[in-house]
This record gives C-alpha cells, sequence and structure tokens, in this order.
C-alpha cells in the first residue's frame, strides 16, 4: 500500500469511526438515564450496556494490543463489558446486565471519551492496515449494537405501562404530525403483489469486492438455483391480519412443529407489539401504539421464523432461499428505508411494478436457510474468531436491512442471524412462488 492510500484510507477510516461513534450518543438523547437501564428480555439488552460494550470493543481488540502505553480506563470493565468472547475473558450472565447501575453513565461516557482519544492517538500516529481493518470492524460492530439499542429500546417501552413513544420526545415529530405521516402510509386499494422472475442456474454467492465484509460472508462460492419468482413488496400488516383472521394460529398443519411448540409455549396469536383493544388490532412502534387501520400497507414485522413459514404455507408460497434472495439483490443500489431515514418504522410502497421493492430495510427477511458456514470458512484469527462461527447452529438467516439498520452497514452478501422463535428485530416476510 503505498503512503498516499493509506493516508486517504486514514482519513476514511478516521471520519467513519467519529460518525458511528456520534451517532450511538445521537440515539440515546430520546432516552433517560432510567430508560437506559431497562433489560425487559432476555434478548435485549440495556442501553447503558450498549455504550459501554461497544467502547469495550475497541479497547479490547485495538488499543489493548496496538497502542502502545494504553491504559484501561478501569480494570474491571475488560470482563464486565464483555459480552460473549470465552478465549479473552470472563463475562456476567447476560440477564444481569440491567443490574449494572454501577458504573455510573457519566462513568460510561467518560469511558467511551477516553476510547477516542485512544483511537485518534492511534490514526494520528498513522496506523497499520490491521489497525485500520479492526477499527472497521469495531464500526460495525457498533452499527450492529444501535440497531440492538433500538429494538431493545422498543421492547423496554413496551413492557413500560405508560408505553412511552420513542419519537414524541421534544424535537420529534407530534401527535398532529404522526397521524399525517400514518396517513401516507394508506394507498388508495391495495397495493398489489407481483413476482419477479429469475432464471436461477449456477450463481455466485457471498462477498465480493474490496470493502468490508464479516467472515461469515466468505467464501464466495458457486450455488446451483432452480428458476424462481420472488415477491416484489414484503407481506403487509393488511396481508397478514387476513392470515389471522383466517385462524392462522388455530391451525397446527400450517406450523412446523417446533412453531407450534414456541405457539403454544408463547400464547402467539399474532405478531409481537400487536394488541387485540376491543377487536381492534394496535401496534405498538417507534411512534407509540397506532391502529393497524393506519399501517395497513406498512410491511409486517416483529414476526418469527416460525410466523413467516406459517403464513408463506398458509399462502400456498414458500420462503426465499439465501442465495435466491442475495441473487435477486445483486448490484442493486442500497436505498430504502434504513435508519439513516429516521421514519423508524417499516413504511408502505406506494404502486406496483415489475421492479423488487424493500430489498434494502424496512424490514430483515427470514430466508428458509439455516446459518452455516460457506463452503471453506475460517473464522477470524484469535478470539475475534468468536464473533460470528460459533453461532452456526440452531439459528436462520435473514437478509436486506431495517428502517434501524445503517445504511453503511449493508449490502447483498449480508447475513444476519437469529433464533428462529426471535421476534423483537424489525423481521418480515417476503415469498417466493412454489
Ligand atoms: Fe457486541
Amino acid at each position: 500500500m503505498s503512503t498516499a492510500i493509506s493516508t486517504q484510507a486514514q482519513q476514511a477510516i478516521a471520519e467513519r469511526f467519529r460518525t458511528v461513534r456520534q451517532r450511538t450518543l445521537d440515539l440515546c438523547k430520546p432516552l433517560t438515564p432510567e430508560d437506559m437501564m431497562v433489560q425487559s428480555c432476555a434478548e435485549a439488552s440495556p442501553a447503558k450496556w450498549h455504550l459501554a460494550h461497544t467502547a469495550w470493543f475497541f479497547e479490547s481488540f485495538i488499543l489493548n494490543e496496538f497502542l502502545p502505553g494504553y491504559k484501561l480506563f478501569n480494570p474491571d470493565f475488560p470482563w464486565l463489558f464483555n459480552s460473549y468472547y470465552r478465549t479473552f475473558a470472563q463475562f456476567p450472565e447476560k440477564r444481569l446486565r440491567s443490574s449494572f447501575s454501577r458504573p455510573g453513565l457519566d462513568q460510561v461516557l467518560g469511558y467511551r471519551q477516553h476510547v477516542d482519544e485512544g483511537i485518534e492517538r492511534l490514526l494520528e500516529a498513522g496506523a497499520e492496515a490491521e489497525v485500520l481493518k479492526r477499527i472497521e470492524l469495531g464500526a460495525n460492530h457498533e452499527e450492529q449494537h444501535q440497531e440492538l439499542l433500538l429494538t431493545d429500546i422498543l421492547h423496554a417501552f413496551y413492557t413500560n405501562p405508560l408505553r412511552p413513544a420513542y419519537l414524541k420526545k421534544a424535537g420529534q415529530p407530534g401527535d398532529e404530525e404522526l397521524r399525517t405521516s400514518n396517513s401516507q402510509l394508506r394507498h388508495p386499494g391495495h397495493p398489489a403483489k407481483g413476482f419477479v422472475k429469475f432464471e436461477g442456474g449456477l450463481v455466485d454467492v457471498g462477498f465480493s469486492g474490496d470493502g468490508f465484509c464479516y467472515d461469515n460472508e466468505l467464501p464466495r462460492h458457486r450455488a446451483f438455483l432452480e428458476p424462481f419468482a420472488i415477491g416484489d413488496r414484503l407481506v403487509t400488516n393488511g396481508e397478514f391480519a387476513e392470515f389471522i383472521a383466517d385462524g392462522g394460529y388455530r391451525q397446527p398443519e400450517l406450523w412446523l412443529s417446533a412453531g407450534w411448540d414456541a405457539l403454544e409455549q408463547n400464547g402467539w396469536r399474532a405478531p409481537l407489539y400487536w394488541n387485540d383493544v376491543d377487536g381492534n388490532w394496535q401496534l405498538f412502534t417507534m411512534h407509540g401504539e397506532i391502529g393497524l387501520d393506519d399501517a395497513m400497507d406498512a410491511p409486517v414485522s416483529h414476526v418469527s421464523y416460525f410466523e413467516a413459514d406459517a403464513y408463506a404455507r398458509w399462502a400456498g408460497m414458500r420462503l426465499p432461499t439465501e442465495a435466491e434472495w442475495e441473487m435477486a439483490a445483486e448490484g442493486r443500489a442500497i436505498e430504502g428505508n434504513l435508519l439513516d431515514s429516521g421514519e423508524l418504522r417499516p413504511s408502505g410502497v406506494a404502486g406496483a411494478g415489475e421492479e423488487l421493492k424493500q430489498m434494502w430495510g424496512d424490514c430483515w427477511e427470514w430466508t428458509a436457510s439455516a446459518y452455516l458456514g460457506y463452503p471453506g470458512f475460517e473464522p477470524l484469527a484469535g478470539s475475534l474468531g468468536e464473533y460470528n462461527g460459533k453461532f452456526m447452529s440452531g439459528q436462520m438467516v435473514l437478509r436486506g436491512g431495517s428502517c434501524a439498520t445503517p445504511k453503511a452497514h449493508i449490502r447483498s452478501s449480508y447475513r444476519n442471524f437469529f433464533q428462529p422463535e426471535t421476534r423483537w428485530q424489525f423481521s418480515g416476510i417476503r415469498l417466493v412462488e412454489k
């Protein structure tokens, strides 16, 4: 790498680092310190923990290793804010994160500043290529936690009896504005659902190019696809309501065995955040409670893989495989309702057409593919190898990003993954013809 390119790369990564770090703080602006302590379900973490843990990542995997003379902010933080890296340090049980009233928020913010200053010192000194790579990884890690911070807060506010709205704070849209914005989710008539045909054949799957990708997107390899036709948009709330009204949650023949067990154990009869209020569905969102009537054409969200699969069976369709999804998405400009739009909820599409819509943003799309290593998969060296590889059992792949995913974070080869019963993410459904 020439010095000139290196300087340019350093500037780009420095800019990216600062932008990402600032955005995490910005996302916390509507929150009180008390909001930032809530951990309302097993999957979630308190916002304050996300703030600390994302600093921990830069400290543990960059500053400790690469900044000569780096002094830990606090000798307990390396194990206290470790999430799951067993080869790095011990860590507290995840469910205890809401008990971290100490360190206080001011100390956590001080920790972030300490780490930021360390990274800036590394960059000023002219960081080597490996350091730049790790900072990019740290930025991507923090973007993942930005999305988690938002989905965790949505769940936290849902469990609060007052059902506060993340976006109804000062300087955010008020009730009046919200009603207008809701009405924009409705379109005259039901949006037509079309299917876009792909010939299939031998295709390349996985990341290619010079930019950043996670280890689980590699190696790029060939896969054979039969011809397929994929839905040109996501399944809407209105369509999903028909499934509910048709007894979709009462017919075991529509469900996978493990899915029916999950339905019975959890008492599912609608997506997460749907409430039956005197016979009318109310949906809890980042904007507070809205009526289903005001979101009929917005994509259904917060469904598990099991619900997506049962819906597809009821509709006489199936879910796409991740290779099909990637073939359909590759080369398409990344434009859509992502975090950058500020909408923070899935929104409807206007009109019909042959073109694929909502491939980026709105909702993560459950695929029919189990999360496994690609042929020849090699995790990163050292403790960072625990980032993705060790989760390759019992989870399903989701594609395309959501309204809480930063635009800079998503790409056609990006593989998100969750357990099939997971519902607290913005997860939705795109169908493929059988
Ligand atoms: Fe993490």
